[in-house]
């Protein structure tokens, strides 16, 4: 008795604290030891001097050591600083690789953490034999160079040590530098000689041992030619990062890079959310990007200077040498960075996924609407939301199970009182094309009677406390353990576990919904597990914290893969991520709030997300803490259809908010945003195999597409999906008007009124209720399906429409990317790729595949039934289609898209071409 009532006291007192912003319950950076000593560090502090400097084994190494001292220089009297190991690699494609340690041969103490299974194996092959060292000096000193790529040199200055990417011949430009300002710091693990504040971290009542001493790293880095720095992610703040130090800014955090369940996260912060990739992106007018990616799973702050910082004057630098100087601090690891040399947005995004992975190929589905709340009650509940969906005319694909479906939170089990059929269930609505998704989290409940529990204990498969017994803390079910998915073997054993057999009441239409994975840890400091908790290979949490959510995600959609015998792609949203999470699955931006400043902040979130490579992301449409007003929940789901991952979610105190209950007319403009998502899923599919081959994102920020418009930079209240589609964001209530900015030097097309809009350009829009703007660019061509079903699986064989915005020179292409929406097949050359070009009057459908003919296992049906003209003249009178030589039917009248009438335009009526095939329309 006495334990349930702490239990429920326990709880109350989590519920009343959960659902406010609690800024004490997390460390700042002055509570954060590491942080706050490299924060205090002055410019030239780092004393260290690269000596050795040879090419070995391809690479190009030196050894760094304190200039005054040596090797006789200690720390605390008592330890002796070694010399660090420094290695520099070169990658094809213009990437620089550098490498900095502790030298193995001389530590006898424990090897730091390098974070295993990011990089993908490709990367590695990509290695370049570095063979001849340049060696030269002037008035700044003695400089070793290696050639990087094309019209790129990697350089090591010796005194004081410095590492760069510079422009290769006479100019010899900076683009990436680590060190230039002599910030570095590398704290050597040591061993105990005194008891001291050294060895423990206390934050509020939790107190953390350091066995190996303090080990943070710090150094930074400058990006030259940039105008803003972009990445990385999870904060809830603008595109653009701000400056966090340097004239001007008052008392703000470094961004923080640490996986934490945050409740009510504030929409306008550097504070670390849910995930954590170290990756950051510059962009500037005068050179474009590059890239700056630093491999460590430690916590991490991260200080973007503004100009003037150091005292330097700004007004001296000449305007082609703007640069961003950053500084990186992390609590452990070892310095395993990355340097991109673009030049363009595009290639350092290219670049850096060429190291971290591309984004998985989503099935169909996935990338159709999603239903969740927590919770969909009982199965009645499920049949009932269900059926309102046809009822209404509204199609939807997923239906989301939140923690209540279970039996006591144990995860695999269901509440059989409320789910009784659990297969019947998802079967029936498998019948309609649709499917299910069940939670499944990371804390195990701590009961002898729940077989996961009972197999991970006997099995010694649990991260372990400082004391080395199973880590025990507080989540969801009440007292938990957490499974240590950095092993290989827990991951296998885990993956498992979703095999229809193990998994009882899951059917193949099941997919999966990680969450809590940062690990959240209700009694743990700041709502997560101890640093000194221990992992497999004797790896402490605090050196890998930010990649344990990556290793379930990893591991979860693993198990979906092993249950299809290999041939299904896997579905899991996961909460947390690292580098690499792309690979697995979604995320979402988590426990956002229904207010219009959590709408606008989920643009440069997603935004964000594309940039550091993951594709697939979205925030709960409509907020997930409070009620929305029926306005902003309008607003969300006609904002949310254009997010590549598109789901609705709530709290379970919030009122229900299903897109029928508010009225006809509200339940018309929500039907009508869901429809304009499904209309374009061939295009947003096209998109998912673009992000899966290139990395390049869905969802993009304007500048990616117009790199040299510097009215570009810092918008992100608008956003490209694709390179032909720019949406802009309605943010504020009861908007009258808003302004677009429209760029590039050709018009826009009101997606809805087909009215053109000229390029370059601030525009004043009316806005109206039924839709937000958006543009397609004039030079494209859309792929569409028009015809409304019940689920995008229903929609298979039917037929397309093509938009086809033309330029000035009448003149656009697109592309078409079709194949069977959910196997791997599409890896073994199964799929239809099509381009689509008009000129001359003429429209041509080629293939852009590899595969053809007989060698390609995946066929279509599918025609077009429809392709629309926008900006054409002057008028023709008929088409043909060749090689069947037929003439088809033309027409003029307005532009019809779900309740709108707009602009006339001409529609060739039902060319009935195969898009498998290669045809040509002529407009006679
Ligand atoms: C977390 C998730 C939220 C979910 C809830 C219950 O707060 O972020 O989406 O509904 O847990 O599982």
């Amino acid at each position: 008795m006495a334990n349930f009532l702490s239990t429920f006291l326990f709880f109350l007192l989590f519920i009343n604290c959960a659902f406010s912003w609690k800024k004490d319950e997390f460390r700042n950076c002055n509570q954060t030891p590491f942080c706050k000593r490299a924060r205090s560090r002055k410019p030239g502090a780092c004393s260290l001097v690269a000596i050795d400097v040879s090419i070995s084994n391809g690479d190009l190494v030196a050894k760094l050591i304190p200039k005054e001292k040596n090797q006789e220089n200690t720390e605390n009297g008592e330890n002796p600083i070694k010399p660090l190991v420094l290695t520099i690699s070169a990658y094809q494609d213009g990437i620089l690789r550098l490498k900095i340690d502790e030298d193995q041969n001389l530590s006898p103490r424990k090897k730091r953490f390098e974070v295993p299974d990011v990089i993908v194996p490709d990367f590695v092959n990509k290695k370049l034999w570095l063979q001849r060292l340049k060696e030269e000096e002037n008035e700044e000193g003695i400089f070793s160079v290696v050639y990087l790529s094309d019209g790129y040199e990697g350089v090591i200055r010796r005194d004081p040590f410095e590492v760069f990417v510079r422009e290769s011949g006479q100019n010899g430009k900076k683009v990436l530098s680590l060190n230039s300002n002599g910030l570095f710091d590398f704290e050597q693990l040591r061993d105990k000689k005194e008891e001291n504040e050294e060895w423990e971290e206390r934050f509020r009542s939790h107190t953390d041992t350091r066995p190996y001493g303090p080990q943070s790293i710090s150094f930074d880095v400058s990006f030259y030619d940039a105008d803003f720095v972009y990445g990385i992610p999870e904060h809830a703040t603008s595109l653009a990062l701000k400056p966090t130090r340097g004239p001007g800014v008052e008392d703000s955090e470094p961004y923080r890079l640490f996986n934490l369940d945050v409740f009510e996260y504030i929409h306008d912060s550097p504070f670390g959310l849910y995930g954590s990739i170290p990756f950051m992106i510059s962009h500037g007018k005068s050179r474009g990007s590059s890239g700056f990616f630093w491999l460590n799973a430690a916590e991490m702050q991260i200080d973007v200077m503004g100009p003037g910082w150091n005292n330097e004057s700004v007004l001296m630098l000449p305007s082609d040498q703007k640069r961003v100087d950053t500084l990186w601090m992390s609590e452990a690891g070892v310095v395993d960075a990355f340097f991109f040399i673009g030049p363009g947005p595009k290639d350092v995004v290219r670049q850096y996924t060429s190291v971290t992975g591309k984004s998985a190929l989503p099935q169909l589905f996935a990338t159709a609407y999603h239903q969740c709340r927590w919770n969909y009650r009982d199965e009645e509940d499920v049949y009932n939301v269900d059926s309102k969906f046809d009822e209404h005319d509204i199609p939807y694909d997923v239906l989301w199970l939140d923690i209540e479906h279970t039996d006591g939170k144990k995860y695999f089990t269901w509440d059989r009182m409320l789910f009784p059929n659990p297969e019947e269930m998802q079967n029936k609505l498998a019948a309609k094309g649709r499917r299910m998704v069940t939670i499944v989290d990371p804390h195990i409940k701590r009961d002898e009677s729940y077989y996961i529990h009972k197999e991970a204990s006997e099995k010694g498969y649990y991260v372990k406390d400082a004391t080395g017994k199973d880590f025990d803390g507080w989540c969801w079910p009440g007292s938990s353990s957490y499974l240590d998915m950095v092993n290989p073997e827990i991951r296998s054993w885990w993956a498992e576990k979703f095999s229809c057999k193990n998994y009882v009441g899951s059917t193949p239409s099941l997919y999966i919904w990680n969450d809590m994975n940062e690990p959240s840890v209700f009694n743990g400091p700041e709502v997560t597990m101890p640093r000194d908790a221990l992992h497999y290979g004797d790896v402490e949490h605090r050196e890998l914290h930010n990649a344990y959510g990556y290793y379930f995600h990893m591991a979860t959609a693993d198990g979906l893969v092993k249950r299809g015998d290999g041939k299904d792609r896997p579905f899991v949203l996961s909460r947390a991520f690292f580098p690499g999470s792309q690979r697995y699955g979604a995320v979402w931006t988590g426990d956002n709030s229904a207010e219009w400043d959590h709408l606008r902040v989920s643009v440069p979130m997603i935004l964000t997300l594309g940039l550091t490579g993951i594709s697939f992301s979205g925030a709960d449409v409509g907020g997930f803490f409070g009620n929305p007003d029926t306005e902003l929940l309008v607003r969300w789901y006609q904002l949310g259809a254009y997010y590549p991952f598109f789901r609705a979610h709530a709290h379970h105190d919030t009122k229900r908010r299903e897109p029928w209950l508010f009225g006809e007319r509200n339940t018309e403009l929500m039907k009508e945003a869901i429809h304009v998502r499904y209309m374009l899923l061939p295009y947003f599919y096209t998109l998912f195999r673009e992000a899966n081959a290139s990395g390049i994102p869905v969802a993009r920020p304007l500048w990616m597409e117009f790199p040299a418009d510097e009215k570009t930079f810092s918008n992100d209240e608008a956003f490209m999906v694709g390179n032909n589609l720019l949406v802009q964001g309605i943010f504020t209530e009861r908007a009258k008007h808003v302004s677009v900015y429209l760029p590039g030097e050709q018009p826009w097309y009101d997606m809805k009124t087909g009215t053109a809009y000229e390029g370059g350009a601030t525009h004043k829009l009316t806005v109206l209720e039924d839709s937000i703007p958006a543009f397609q660019r004039a030079g494209t061509i859309i792929p569409r399906k028009d015809r409304f079903r019940r689920s995008s699986t229903q929609m298979e064989n039917d037929p397309y429409t093509l938009v086809i915005a033309l330029n000035s020179s009448m003149a656009a292409e697109g592309e078409l990317y079709v194949d069977d929406g959910k196997s791997f097949e599409f890896q073994q050359g199964a799929f239809i790729h099509r381009r689509f070009t008009f000129s001359n009057g003429k429209l041509t459908s080629s293939n852009m595949g590899t595969a053809t003919g007989a060698n390609n296992k995946f066929a279509s049906e599918c025609i077009v039934e429809r392709i629309i003209l926008l900006g054409l003249s002057p008028a023709p009178k008929n088409a043909l289609v060749e090689p069947v030589n037929q003439k088809v039917d033309i027409e003029w009248g307005p532009l019809l898209l779900r309740g709108g009438k707009g602009k006339s335009v001409l529609t060739i009526r039902k060319p009935n071409v195969r898009i498998a095939d290669d045809w040509t329309i002529k407009l006679l």
